[in-house]
């Protein structure tokens, strides 16, 4: 006959306490031990987005803390001055664009308000974002910043909005402090769901949230790969607004301003846009998800919105991000230094302390400026191998062709007698892309 389970679990217990009682005296006799717990799998510093391609621009969103939610992917309308705004505003609707992001100073939230009404999609569906502008600047009096919000909303045609952002943030503090609790009157109002604040670095956002009674849950920044998120040398502003739970906003992604350098133009982007399929700009859009930052695309032109919204259907891996994050090392790298603000994914470092700095006089006795500290031989030989040979006059052609030339002080030293001494830069248009992860002038290496 068989014992119930009970009474063979009972009996199970009593010998297993019966051990332990036994094996006690052994075990407090015995030094402590240390064990080793296995590490967390890593999650990754980058942020996961859907790639299906079939979540709607609706739902790939951020929440803020204010508990909305806010598509990641917005339309930008900065510089659709007026009119020009109306038709792209129904196409980025009509696409599916389910954020719009406005300001005072572009003039035209009243050609937005009309697109936005003859639509048909419901307000409510609609993430609209706009800006003070004149007063944060100093272009009007602090006492009109009520009747300005008041017109704003009129002219955008709602009675609220979801989000109301400081354009820029005063350099008096007294007037920055002023202007947020205005902002904060329209939110406890309900005129505007969420406040926010742009062009902030991590000080500026210090302040705020010191004296803020309703915090902002926003910042928009320029975002670019030369420069992401304006960073001040002590702190990534980014990390530092996750930390505080503000959702970041990336705008003039592709644009070149205020570089020289063409973001969209990128050797490493064209390399990873054509691994990918996709256009650079949507890769330079992806990149910025992946960040963690939302972004708002602005075009004139119908098929640029499509492209622009198509982000959601392909992703870019880790690798291909660590090279575009390295872009920001290599373009805030100087003559005299080496700033990995990110990681320093080409290992500019690591070449730069192999080699000694070289500093030469020129022909006329002046040090030349493009060779001091900064090891470019070091890097060509270490990653690029020979340069292409110029003749003195098409060097300097180019060179004044090429704003990267002096921008990225690549090119072997100058002589100029001589011209220069080799270049990585000119035809590369026409090098089929490869990965190469090495310096971004590397395009004009064949490949081996
Ligand atoms: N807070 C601030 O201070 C601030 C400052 C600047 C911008 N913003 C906001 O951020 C938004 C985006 O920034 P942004 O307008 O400076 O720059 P952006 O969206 O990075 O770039 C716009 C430029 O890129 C072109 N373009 C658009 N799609 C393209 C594509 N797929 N391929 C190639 N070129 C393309 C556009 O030309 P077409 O129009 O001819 O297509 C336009 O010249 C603004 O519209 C505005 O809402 C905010």
């Amino acid at each position: 006959m068989q014992m119930p389970i009970v009474a063979q679990l009972a009996d199970i217990a009593i010998a297993a306490r019966q051990l332990l009682t036994d094996l006690r005296p052994h075990l407090q006799a015995r030094p402590p031990v240390v064990l080793m717990v296995p590490t967390r799998p890593h999650f990754g510093r980058y942020w996961t987005w859907p790639a299906d391609g079939r979540t709607s621009l609706r739902d790939a969103a951020f929440t803020l803390r204010t508990g909305a939610k806010m598509p990641a992917i917005g339309f930008g309308t900065w510089r659709l001055w007026a009119k020009d705004a109306y038709q792209p505003v129904r196409w980025a609707l009509e696409v599916g664009y389910r954020h719009i992001d406005t300001a005072e100073g572009y003039a035209n939230e009243a050609e937005i308000g009309r697109a936005i009404l003859d639509s048909g999609v419901p307000r409510g569906e609609i993430f609209l974002a706009t800006k003070a502008s004149s007063v944060p600047k100093g272009l009007a009096d602090i006492s009109y910043a009520s009747d300005i919000f008041t017109f704003q909303l009129a002219q955008l045609g709602t009675d609220y909005v979801d989000l109301y952002m400081m354009h820029t943030p005063p350099s008096d503090p007294q007037l920055l402090q002023q202007v947020w609790r205005i902002m904060e009157s329209f939110y406890e109002q309900g005129r505007a769901r969420a406040l926010g604040v742009s062009n902030c670095d991590v000080r500026d956002l210090q302040q705020i949230l010191e004296f803020a009674t309703v915090p902002p849950a926003y910042v928009q920044n320029l975002f670019k790969i030369y420069k992401p998120g304006e960073q001040i040398p002590v702190e990534d502003v980014v990390a530092f607004a996750h930390r505080n739970h503000l959702v970041v906003v990336g705008y003039s992604v592709q644009t070149e301003w205020p570089h020289i350098m063409v973001p969209l133009q990128d050797p490493h982007l064209l390399t990873i846009a054509s691994h990918v399929g996709r256009t650079p700009s949507q890769v330079l859009h992806r990149w910025t998800l992946q960040r963690g930052v939302g972004v708002i695309p602005k075009s004139a032109k119908r098929e640029r919105i499509l492209e622009n919204s198509r982000l959601l259907d392909f992703e870019l891996t880790d690798e291909m991000m660590r090279l575009l994050d390295g872009l920001a090392t290599l373009s805030e790298s100087g003559a005299s230094e080496i700033k990995p603000l990110q990681e320093d994914v080409f290992g500019l470092a690591r070449v730069s302390a192999e080699s000694a700095p070289q500093v030469k006089p020129n022909s006329l006795g002046l040090e030349d400026p493009r060779d001091k500290g900064f090891p470019y031989a070091a890097i060509r030989d270490h990653l690029l191998g020979d340069p292409l040979a110029l003749d003195p006059d098409m060097c300097r052609q180019t060179c004044l062709n090429e704003p990267r030339c002096a921008a990225w002080e690549v090119c072997a030293p100058i002589s100029p007698e001589a011209g220069c001494g080799g270049c990585y830069l000119i035809g590369h248009i026409s090098t089929p892309p490869m990965r190469i992860p090495g310096w971004h002038a590397a395009v004009e290496r064949s490949p081996a």
